[in-house]
C-alpha cells in the first residue's frame, strides 16, 4: 500500500499531522475530553456519532463504522488513492516526499506535464470567463441570460465564452508561456498541417471541475445550429469523459443531503442548482458508466435519476437503473411530465415543484415503463402488462418489497395473487429467504456472539482494562483481530497497521474492534467480562470441532466410528467445567 515510503517516514507524517485539524476542515466538531464529536460525513445523520480521538489519532463513526487514520480520512473524503492522500497531508505538514533514489525520469516528466495541463485549463477557464464580459462574448452572455441565468449564476459555475476567431485562446496562453504542443495534448488546441487552432470557437463554455477543484476539461455549447450541439474536451491525460462527473466540486460539500441527483447535461445541472436543488451532478456527454456509478456511491447513499421526460430520457433511465442495481447503489427515478427536461420543469415549478415530484423506486419505475405502448383497457394489453411486471418482479429480492408490488399488481390487473406468484416463478421466493439473511450477516451492525466477544476483548485491551497475558492471538478468529491483538500486546503502532489495510471492509472490522462499547469502567468487572468472552470463543471452537467430527462420523466405517466417539468423549471431558 505505502509503496516506497518507509515506515519511519510515514510515522513522522502521522505524528506531524493533527487528525482533529484535518477533520474539522470538513466537519464541525465539538470537544468532549480527549474526543471530538460531530455528524458523520460518510452517512446521513442528525445527532453526532462520529468521533475523532486525539490520543489515538483515529476517527470512528459509531453509526456507519467507518474509521481510520488521517490518511484514510483524506482518501475517503477526497476520493483519493493512498499516495495522493499522503502527498496532500505531506504538503500540509511541510514534509518533502522522500527522494526515490533514482527517480523514474519519464514518470516525473509525465506528472509535470499533467500539472501543466491543469494550469493551462485553469488559465483557459479564466480567459473564457473574462471574455463573457467583453464585446466578443456578448452573444454568449445574452444566450445565458436567455436561458434564465444571472451574473451570479454565471460566476458561480465559472461559465464563459470561447472566442469567435481561430486562435484567441492560443495567443493568450502562448503569451503566458504555454507551448502549443501542450495545449494540443490538453485538448484546447488542434493542429492542421503545421498550424494550431483553438479547439473551442464561438461556444458557451462550461468548465468541468473535479472534486479537488481542478479544471479537467470543458463542455462547449453551440449558440446557433452549429454541430455538434455540445463539443466536449477530447480524451486527454487528465480528462476521461467516462470517469468524471460534472459539478462534483459542489456535490462534495453536500454529503449531508443524503442523495445525489443525476441529470443528463450541463444546463440541467446549472438550472436545478440555481433553483436550490442540491447534490446535482451530470455525466459528460456519454451514457452513465459503471465507473461513474461507483464514483457517485462515495458521495451519497442514494441517487435520483433525473433525465428528460421523453422516450430517449426514459430509455436512458432504465439503463442507468441497471447499472446502479449492478453496483447495489439504491436509485430512484423522477418521471418528468411529457416532453419536459429538468431545466424546463424547475423553471416552471421551482424547488417546491421539484420536491413534490414523486421519486419512483427502481421496481416501481420499471413497472411504470412496462405500460408504455400498451392499451390497458383491452384484455391483451392488460395481459401483456401483467407478464412484463411479473418478469420485473422476478428480480426483487426483499420479501416485503415483493409483497408491496404484488398487492399493487393484483389491484391493477385483477389477476389472482397465486396466479401472479406462479408466473413470477418459485425461484425468487426461495432466493428471498436466503439472500437477505446472508446480507444481514456481513453488513449488520449487530455482531455475532464470537465477533462481539473478540471486539470487546480487543477494545478492553486497547483501553488497558485487561492485561495482555490474558489473550492469545491464535484464539481469535480473523486475521485482522489477530493482528490487532499482536500489536496491542507488543506495543507496535496500530495506526501503521490500519494504514496498511487496503480493503475497506477489513479496515471497518479493525475499527469496530477498537471501538467496542460499552466497556466496563472498573478493572475487576473487566476481568469478569473478559472471562465470559473467552468462554464464548472457546465454546464456539469446540462446537465447530464436534460438528466436524459429527460429519466425519456420518461418512465413517464402523471401526472409524468407535475411535471417533472415544476422541469426542475425551474432548468433552477436557472442555467441560
Ligand atoms: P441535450 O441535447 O438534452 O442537451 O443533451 P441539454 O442539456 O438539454 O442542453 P440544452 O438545454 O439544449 O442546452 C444532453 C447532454 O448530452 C450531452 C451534453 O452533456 C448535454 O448537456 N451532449 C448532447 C453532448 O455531449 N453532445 C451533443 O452533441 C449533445
Ligand atoms: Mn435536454
Amino acid at each position: 500500500m505505502s509503496g516506497r515510503l518507509s515506515d519511519a517516514w510515514l510515522e513522522e507524517l502521522r505524528s506531524r499531522v493533527s487528525l482533529e485539524e484535518v477533520v474539522s476542515e470538513y466537519v464541525p466538531l465539538k470537544q468532549k475530553g480527549h474526543r471530538f464529536w460531530g455528524c458523520c460525513p460518510f452517512h446521513n445523520e442528525k445527532t453526532p456519532s462520529f468521533c475523532v480521538d486525539t490520543e489515538s489519532q483515529l476517527y470512528y463513526c459509531f453509526g456507519c463504522h467507518k474509521g481510520g487514520t488521517a490518511i484514510n480520512f483524506v482518501m475517503d473524503m477526497e476520493r483519493m488513492e493512498f499516495m495522493e492522500a499522503v502527498r496532500l497531508l505531506a504538503d500540509r505538514a511541510h514534509m518533502e516526499l522522500p527522494e526515490r533514489g533514482e527517480r523514474d525520469a519519464s514518470q516525473a516528466q509525465s506528472r509535470d506535464e499533467r500539472e501543466r495541463m491543469y494550469e493551462a485549463n485553469r488559465e483557459a477557464a479564466r480567459f473564457f470567463h473574462d471574455l463573457l464580459w467583453q464585446e466578443e462574448g456578448a452573444d454568449a452572455l445574452n444566450y445565458l441570460y436567455g436561458r434564465g441565468l444571472n451574473d451570479s449564476d454565471i460566476r458561480r459555475f465559472g461559465l464563459g465564452a470561447s472566442p469567435k476567431g481561430w486562435d484567441g485562446l492560443l495567443h493568450h496562453l502562448e503569451a503566458k508561456g504555454f507551448e502549443p504542443g501542450l495545449l494540443e495534448k490538453a485538448g484546447l488546441a488542434v493542429r492542421k498541417d503545421s498550424r494550431w487552432f483553438d479547439m473551442f470557437r464561438s461556444r458557451v463554455m462550461f468548465p468541468i471541475i473535479n472534486a479537488q477543484g481542478r479544471v479537467l476539461g470543458f463542455g462547449g455549447r453551440a449558440m446557433g445550429d452549429a454541430q455538434p450541439k455540445y463539443l466536449n474536451t477530447a480524451e486527454t491525460a487528465i480528462f476521461n469523459k467516462r470517469l468524471g462527473l460534472y459539478s462534483l466540486n459542489f456535490a462534495k460539500k453536500e454529503r449531508s443531503v443524503g442523495r445525489l441527483v443525476l441529470v443528463e447535461g450541463y444546463m440541467d445541472t446549472v438550472s436545478l442548482r440555481k433553483y436550490g436543488v442540491k447534490g446535482v451532478v451530470a455525466t459528460l456527454g456519454t451514457a452513465l458508466t459503471e465507473e461513474q456509478a461507483r464514483l457517485m456511491k462515495r458521495y451519497a447513499p442514494e441517487v435520483w435519476i433525473s433525465y428528460d421526460g421523453d422516450a430517449a430520457g426514459q430509455k436512458a433511465a432504465l439503463r442507468a437503473l441497471d447499472i446502479f442495481d449492478e453496483q447495489s447503489f439504491p436509485a430512484k427515478v423522477i418521471d418528468y411530465p411529457a416532453g419536459m427536461d429538468p431545466d424546463d420543469f424547475v423553471k416552471a415549478k421551482g424547488l417546491e415543484g421539484f420536491d413534490a415530484l414523486p421519486k419512483y423506486d427502481s421496481t416501481s419505475y420499471r413497472m411504470l415503463r412496462a405500460r408504455d405502448g400498451l392499451t390497458l383497457s383491452t384484455q391483451d394489453g392488460m395481459t401483456e402488462y401483467a407478464l412484463r411486471c411479473c418478469a420485473i418482479l422476478k428480480k426483487v429480492k426483499s420479501p416485503i418489497e415483493m409483497e408491496n408490488h404484488l398487492r399493487r399488481l393484483v389491484n391493477e390487473t385483477g389477476y389472482d395473487r397465486e396466479i401472479l406468484l406462479r408466473q413470477i416463478g418459485a425461484a425468487p421466493v426461495a432466493a428471498v429467504q436466503q439472500r437477505p439473511a446472508r446480507r444481514m450477516r456481513s453488513q449488520s451492525s449487530e455482531p455475532t456472539g464470537v465477533e462481539k466477544a473478540e471486539q470487546e476483548l480487543i477494545s478492553m485491551l486497547n483501553a488497558r482494562l485487561i492485561p495482555p497475558e490474558l489473550l492469545k492471538k491464535e484464539e481469535f478468529s480473523t486475521q485482522v483481530h489477530r493482528q490487532l491483538v499482536e500489536r496491542l500486546t507488543t506495543g507496535e503502532s496500530i495506526n501503521a497497521y490500519i494504514d496498511q489495510i487496503s480493503d475497506d471492509s477489513q479496515r471497518e472490522q479493525a475499527m469496530r474492534a477498537l471501538n467496542y462499547t460499552p466497556l466496563p469502567t472498573e478493572r475487576e468487572r473487566a476481568l469478569e467480562v473478559a472471562e465470559e468472552d473467552l468462554r464464548t470463543m472457546r465454546a464456539q471452537r469446540d462446537n465447530q470441532r464436534s460438528e466436524q467430527i459429527k460429519q466425519q462420523i456420518n461418512a465413517a466405517t464402523p471401526e472409524q466410528k468407535t475411535e471417533m466417539y472415544r476422541r469426542m468423549a475425551a474432548m468433552w471431558k477436557e472442555s467441560g467445567d
